[in-house]
């Protein structure tokens, strides 16, 4: 069993876009300082969107200009258009994020375009790209239910995986949106996704907003996935998504491959000082299933109470 996996985090993008509040650029560095402090070494770290359609992402180019340049931390960038690659490319990213809903609604929703659009801008974008030197993942999103057109059949995500593979992507995510997949579901079309290119190539991406998204992981590390997509304290959501919910918490992710005997080269106690960060700046108690342990063992070693 390969025994490291990287933990990407979403936190600075899928957790800030769908805020009821506009974080400042200021505050959004200080929560990818506070990411880069914990030991986080893949962040998202903010969308080349219209500021119209998501406000909480106005300023990422600002953004790109400021970000902490730890050794060795990977940055990427959303991407909803040629536009936005253009933008993103110009602001010196690195890696680049498209995003392919697998319905055509979902597409007309997020990004006014059909999904036979979507997949040409995405394949458009991964293509130049590549001729540009930086890194390509594609989305695979509402890769199991869409929230306007039900379960997507498996057929539909896998001929959407050969066409950005054939386009050249570096890396598939496999998004379950809203989190609504459930572990079987996971495994298989983990194994038939994995059939169609090495499992290091493909990384999960889950909500829990069914409880499940800690399940979900565990179900694609058996299918030996690597990688997973998470966000600090469990926040997150895509405003266009009806009914989605918080990302998949970093912290329960990170202490369950940690208790594994997984290496994640984050230490789960030190993702305690993030949450309250990000906390601070969202003007919410965030925190995953783990936090109050987590919280309680730092109680422990320091002898007194743990003070947010
Ligand atoms: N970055 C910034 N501005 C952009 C842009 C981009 N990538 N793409 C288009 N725009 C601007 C246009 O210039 C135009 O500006 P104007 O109104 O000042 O003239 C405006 O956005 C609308 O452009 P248009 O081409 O008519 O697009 P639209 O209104 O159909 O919006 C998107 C399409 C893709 C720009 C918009 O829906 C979007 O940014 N969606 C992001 C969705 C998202 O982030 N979802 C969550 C993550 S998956
Ligand atoms: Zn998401």
């Amino acid at each position: 069993m390969r025994d490291s996996v990287i933990v990407n985090e979403v936190g600075p993008r899928d957790g800030l876009q769908s805020l009821g509040s506009v974080l400042s650029v200021a505050d959004r560095i200080a929560l990818i300082r506070a990411l880069n402090d914990a030991g986080l070494r893949h962040i998202e770290a903010g969308s080349f969107v219209s500021p119209k359609a998501v406000p909480q992402m106005a300023g990422t180019d600002e953004l790109f200009q400021q970000l902490p340049l730890t050794e060795s931390v990977n940055y990427s960038a959303l991407v909803p258009n040629l536009r936005g690659y253009e933008n993103a490319k110009a602001a010196g990213a690195q890696a680049v994020n498209v995003v392919l809903s697998v319905t055509d609604t979902m597409n007309q929703k997020n990004i006014r375009m059909s999904l036979a659009e979507t997949t040409a801008a995405c394949a458009e974008i991964v293509k130049a790209a590549k001729a540009d030197g930086i890194h390509a993942h594609a989305y695979l999103a509402v890769a199991f239910t869409c929230p306007f057109e039900g379960k997507v059949p498996e057929r539909v995500v896998l001929a959407l995986v050969e066409k950005m593979l054939k386009a050249g992507a570096d890396k598939l995510i496999i998004a379950d949106t809203i989190g609504a997949a459930n572990p079987a579901e996971v495994r298989s079309l983990i194994a038939k996704v994995t059939a169609l290119t090495s499992a290091n190539k493909v990384s999960c991406h889950f909500h829990d907003t069914r409880g499940m998204g800690l399940a979900n992981t565990l179900a694609a590390l058996d299918g030996d996935i690597r990688e997973f997509d998470s966000a600090i304290g469990g926040m997150g959501g895509c405003p266009f998504s009806p009914g989605a919910s918080g990302n998949v918490a970093t912290e329960d992710v990170v202490l369950m491959l940690d208790s594994m005997g997984l290496k994640t080269g984050i230490a789960p106690l030190d993702l305690v000082a993030a949450i309250d960060t990000a906390s601070k700046l969202v003007n919410k108690q965030l925190g995953g299933r783990s936090y109050n342990w987590l919280t309680q063992q730092i109680a422990k070693q320091t002898g007194g109470e743990h003070v947010a």
